[in-house]
């Protein structure tokens, strides 16, 4: 895994930002994989930037969210749908016929078979070009907790405490987080061509530290990105303070050569 770290957020961001531009620009239907939570936010806000400012097209890009709480409307505050389309869908020009988000209103026995039409409609679209991820606490992406399989495919999931109690900020009381999620699998996010893990601030250290430098194991399953052919980490200094080889990642980073920035 290629990790790139940068002194804050925001420029990471921009890095990770740019790198889905040249996705974009060269492929305009792009199937883009996203993510929700404070992580993503600033990569967000480049991207509705570079679209106002210097006219990244998203008008034939496609995408599909990783997850979203079972329960939840659409047009509850704490939804995923909510979260996208405030936060980026309403400020680009897609197509909402493009975007997918995991439904949080199926229930019951109707959910296995509409986890497998969600993998049936990323299969059709060709697959995901590049999949955005954040790392919970605990090293889970998407609401993939530890110990869930590493070859898993979208479904059912139930939270940990800790994830509910990390999430209950965007919740009026933790009483009120859902405790199922409809979920992309593990094998899901590794089928993407390319994946862009983002982390910041000091509480991702250790979850961090597991993914990147740890063994390969279901108790972090970030770190199953090791084992991804184009997997790149966006990291703050505080995110990046556990890894070991850090002088070397930013050493690696200064010598690139020129030909290899753009990749
Ligand atoms: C949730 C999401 C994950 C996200 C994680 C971290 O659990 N399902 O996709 O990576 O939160 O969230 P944050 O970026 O807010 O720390």
């Amino acid at each position: 895994m290629e990790v790139i770290i940068s002194k804050d957020a925001p420029s990471s961001s921009t890095l990770a930002a740019a790198h889905i531009a040249r996705v974009i620009r060269e492929k305009p239907d792009a199937v883009l994989g996203l993510a929700t939570g404070s992580t993503p936010l600033p990569l967000y806000k480049e991207l509705i930037r570079l679209h106002r400012e210097e006219g990244l097209d998203f008008s034939n890009v496609r995408t599909f969210n990783l997850d979203e709480y079972l329960g939840l409307a659409p047009e509850h505050p704490a939804s995923y749908h909510h979260f996208m389309w405030e936060n980026f869908f309403s400020r680009v020009n897609i197509q909402a016929t493009q975007v997918h988000i995991p439904s949080g209103l199926i229930s019951g026995p109707e959910v296995p078979a509409y986890c497998s039409r969600y993998e049936e409609e990323i299969r059709s679209a060709g697959g995901i070009d590049v999949q955005i991820l954040g790392i919970g606490s605990d090293g889970h992406i998407g609401f993939n907790e530890p110990g869930s399989s590493l070859a898993s495919r979208t479904r059912i999931k139930t939270l940990t405490q800790r994830t509910r109690a990390d999430n209950a900020r965007f919740f009026s009381s933790e009483n009120e987080v859902p405790h199922h999620v409809i979920t992309m699998g593990i094998g899901t996010i590794m089928d993407a061509r390319r994946v862009l893990l983002l982390a910041f601030g000091a509480g991702k250290a250790e979850a961090v530290s597991g993914a990147v430098e740890g063994p390969v194991t279901a108790s972090n399953p970030a770190s199953i990105l090791q084992l991804h052919p184009e997997a790149k980490s966006f990291l703050d200094e505080e995110a990046a303070s556990g890894l070991k080889r850090r002088d070397y990642y930013r050493w690696v980073f200064e010598k690139k050569p020129s030909w290899q920035r753009d990749l």
